[in-house]
């Protein structure tokens, strides 16, 4: 699996957005690979008719009612999310939230990807029982030197200590980099900035795609 997240790039806002969306479904055809894209909130309506499968990047443990500013499980569900991102390394959460926010991802039939900083984190945040813990060191993200490339050995660490499927993340942008997660016995990877800001993103993801 291969998740492009959009992140708040202004390559991926918008009417870019849409353009990005198409791209990756594109390359989800060619390649028969399961690409999933999360673009921002305001833009998962664009996806909509993108025969590809969309995340939300942040979802918050609200019921419906009187919380403004949060991103409701109902309200992706109904803009045709399949499943959100949570505690991102850009959108940090306290554990008890984390849980809780698995909990309402669940009760939404939302797919849920937590995000940990360290094996001991993708440990402690696997026993909420998540669909996957996404390994993401924060040095590492937007940067050339890919996960893979840099922290074999905390990759292969947090596989071992996660209860549930790790994807990795962080620098990711060859076949190789994919190829070397999926060796260490991850499921699949993260990527933004290796997709959204390449001249030619379908490539990209095909690129990405030729390492599962
Ligand atoms: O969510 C994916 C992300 O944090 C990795 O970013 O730009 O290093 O691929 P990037």
């Amino acid at each position: 699996m291969i998740v492009v997240n959009f992140k708040t790039y202004s390559e991926s806002t918008g009417e870019k957005a849409d353009s990005l969306a198409e791209k990756c479904s594109k390359a989800r055809k060619e390649s028969g690979e399961n690409v999933i894209i999360a673009p921002q909130s305001p833009d998962l309506l664009r996806a909509k008719d993108k025969e590809i499968e969309v995340f939300g990047q942040h979802l918050d443990p609200v019921n419906p009612g009187s919380h403004t500013g949060h991103s409701l499980a109902k309200a992706l569900k109904a803009a045709g999310a399949s499943g959100t991102l949570i505690n991102h390394s850009e959108r940090r959460l306290k554990p008890e939230k984390i849980r809780k926010t698995i909990e309402k991802a669940n009760e939404a039939g939302l797919t849920s990807i937590v995000c940990a900083q360290s094996p001991e984190e993708c440990e402690k945040f696997s026993e909420f029982d998540p669909d996957y813990v996404a390994f993401e060191p924060p040095e590492l993200i937007g940067g050339d030197v890919s996960v893979s490339e840099a922290k074999p050995e905390l990759i292969e660490e947090a596989v071992e200590r996660s209860k549930v499927d790790l994807l990795t993340g962080a620098g990711v942008k060859t076949s190789q980099d994919v190829e070397k997660s999926m060796e260490l016995g991850c499921k699949g990877v993260l990527v933004a900035s290796g997709v959204v800001k390449s001249e030619d993103s379908y490539s990209a993801v095909m690129e990405l795609c030729e390492g599962l």
